[in-house]
């Protein structure tokens, strides 16, 4: 798959920003929401528990982080599933014990002009790595792996591609300051964009189209609140 809208995507891009737009309080409401959703996945293997924002939990919540998000992005559609009563979950909450490898949000459908995605960190102990190649084919996982390549995903889960290998040599200090869970020949030819240290309190807008990973450096575990979006 390949975006057709692929020139109002890109006129639509920019370099990442870091924002303080929710203050103490609405951050504990958001941790408050987060403890009463239902979860949706617990992966053992992968060590991460899911939930999304479900919409009516908190109804002053949701008026308050949606209409924030249009202050900064003007116009947008959330992009994060839907219910099935096919109302817009208004981000995917994510809890990790082990890093994230590489990928990208870029959405699964053709016909999407995907934009931003919001990342609001829950918990400080973490970072984002994104670099600087992007991708504008369905949403895919990067890997070297041969048999990880033959994966048939379904139709909400990533491809899988080596396709955003290089040439030059993966920087060996960053590798092994931030990356030491991704094999540094799956690193060939990329180079970053912005290592993003968390900071509760701030959210990062970034354009979908990078592709980006967890860095190593998790103490114990992390919570983040993403948000995906197209016009
Ligand atoms: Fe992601």
């Amino acid at each position: 798959m390949k975006h057709i809208y692929l020139n109002k995507i890109k006129d639509l891009e920019g370099p990442p920003k870091k924002i303080n737009i929710f203050s103490e309080r609405e951050i504990i409401m958001i941790k408050e929401l987060y403890d009463s959703l239902p979860e949706r996945m617990f992966n053992k293997k992968q060590n991460v528990r899911k939930k999304t924002w479900i919409q009516n939990y908190n109804k002053e919540l949701d008026k308050i982080y949606y209409n924030k998000l249009k202050d900064v992005l003007g116009d947008f559609k959330m992009d994060n599933l839907k219910s099935e009563s096919n109302e817009d979950y208004y981000g995917l909450f994510h809890e990790s014990f082990s890093p994230l490898a590489l990928h990208v949000d870029s959405g699964f459908y053709e016909e999407d002009i995907i934009y931003k995605q919001v990342v609001t960190p829950l918990t400080s102990n973490a970072d984002t790595v994104f670099f600087k190649k992007r991708w504008y084919g369905r949403a895919t996982s990067f890997t070297i792996d041969p048999n990880e390549l033959n994966f048939k995903p379904k139709p909400d889960q990533n491809d899988r591609s080596d396709k955003h290998l290089g040439e030059k040599e993966f920087d060996k200090k960053i590798h092994d300051k931030y990356l030491r869970h991704i094999d540094i020949n799956n690193l060939k030819g990329m180079e970053v964009e912005l290592i993003y240290n968390w900071k509760i309190g701030e959210s990062l807008i970034i354009d979908r189209s990078h592709i980006h990973c967890s860095s190593c450096r998790i103490e114990h575990k992390k919570l983040g609140l993403t948000t995906f979006t197209k016009k």
